[in-house]
């Protein structure tokens, strides 16, 4: 079939809006018809060069919509379900599924990265010539063809748009509070980077029972955005965040400190901002090939732990339905998320849009 696609083809160049030809899933895959797609940082890594990937590929990787055909095998998804996609899918049988680490699967991350289906081919083509998936995914699309892990069915009471943003920043960044931090009530936590991700850190924190959310952001808008979403004390970011972060917390620096940007120097600040004994998440991703200098002696000393989350240690099957089941109670504001809409011919507007900051998430939507 032919479907509208934004397609990448090197740093620096806008995303194209093309006609592509999307394939028929084969057995193991499902089609879906795209509903939403949320504007994330990390397709916007791939315009920087900060993330490298074969071109030409589609991006788009926080999607939901609802399912329209199964390929042979499929037997826990149906026609007609609506689907938030995930974005690392897991196999549930190597080590890392089996040790309760599916965002870490072995089995998916070859071809997620090579950006085709887990037979080494791709669904999308240009005049006979490959286009390949961004994360399994490649929503920035009418229609995409997935694996039947990507799909997960939530109650259709929930808004495909907020369907989408479980499927990356929610998810992410709750996830990086409940499953891989753990915070626990009455903790002091300070968040540096006020996205869709960092607001999704400071809705878990408010969710945990945190004592403190402190909010630091360079974009003005981002504290009253911040605030809106839980967070204590919303500062603007400065040579002294540091103090501030200090003063706050008696002295001793905040009991967890997550970065949501992707930024060395500010990754190094974090460990700064983190009392002894206290934890730092990176949740941000930085450039491939960077490196982050965080001094061992402290770390051993102060006893420090610094930990990467990824996709907010998420085992998806569970936690978009229950983050699902959180919205609908009332007890994650997601509504507030999506600040603005756009269609897909607006895709470098929208990304325009999440650079200046203005926003907390824009969402593209397909009619
Ligand atoms: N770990 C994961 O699994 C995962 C998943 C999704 C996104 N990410 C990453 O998380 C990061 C955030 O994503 P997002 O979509 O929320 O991005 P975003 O662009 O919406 O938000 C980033 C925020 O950081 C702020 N910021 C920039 N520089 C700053 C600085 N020096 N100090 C303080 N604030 C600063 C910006 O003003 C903005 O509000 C990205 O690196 C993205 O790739 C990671
Ligand atoms: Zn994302
Ligand atoms: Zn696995």
């Amino acid at each position: 079939m032919k479907i509208k696609a934004a397609v990448f083809y090197e740093p620096g160049v806008p995303f194209q809006v093309e006609m592509l030809e999307l394939a028929a899933p084969q057995a193991g895959e499902v089609l879906v018809k795209v509903a939403a797609a949320g504007v994330c940082h990390s397709d916007w890594h791939l315009m920087t060069g900060a993330t490298r990937h074969v071109t030409p590929v589609v991006p788009g990787h926080e999607g939901a919509g609802v399912v329209v055909q199964v390929g042979e095998g499929v037997s826990r998804i149906r026609v007609g379900d609506h689907v938030a996609l995930n974005w690392a899918p897991s196999c549930g049988r190597c080590f890392y599924c089996l040790n309760d680490r599916p965002s870490l699967c072995a089995a998916y991350i070859g071809p997620l990265w090579a950006g085709t289906m887990m037979d080494g081919t791709t669904r999308l083509s240009h005049n006979g010539q490959p286009v390949y998936h961004f994360s399994a995914l490649a929503c920035f699309a009418e229609y995409v063809v997935v694996p039947e892990p990507c799909c997960i069915p939530l109650p259709q009471e929930v808004p495909l748009p907020i369907a989408a943003l479980i499927g990356c920043a929610v998810t992410t960044g709750v996830g990086a509070v409940l499953n891989t931090a753990r915070v626990k009530p009455g903790s002091t936590v300070a968040v540096y980077g006020a996205g869709g991700v960092g607001l999704s850190i400071i809705m878990g924190a408010k969710l945990a029972g945190a004592s403190q959310i402190i909010a630091i952001d360079t974009n003005k808008t981002k504290a009253d955005l911040a605030r809106q979403f839980g967070a204590t004390h919303p500062l603007l970011a400065s040579r002294d965040t540091t103090a501030a972060i200090r003063q706050l917390t008696e002295g001793r620096g905040a009991d967890y400190v997550f970065e949501a940007i992707g930024l060395p120097q500010v990754q190094e600040q974090c460990l700064e901002a983190a009392r002894p004994g206290g934890m730092v998440v990176l949740v941000g991703v930085s450039p491939m090939g960077s490196g982050t200098n965080l001094p061992g002696a402290i770390i051993t000393r102060q006893e420090k732990t610094v930990t990467g989350s990824y996709y907010g240690s998420a085992n998806t099957a569970r936690d978009f339905p229950l983050y699902a089941n959180l919205y609908r109670a009332g007890q994650l504001p997601l509504d507030g998320l999506v600040s603005r809409t756009y269609s897909l011919e607006q895709i470098n507007e929208a990304y325009a849009d999440m650079l200046t900051g203005h926003i907390a998430r824009g969402v593209i939507l397909f009619p």
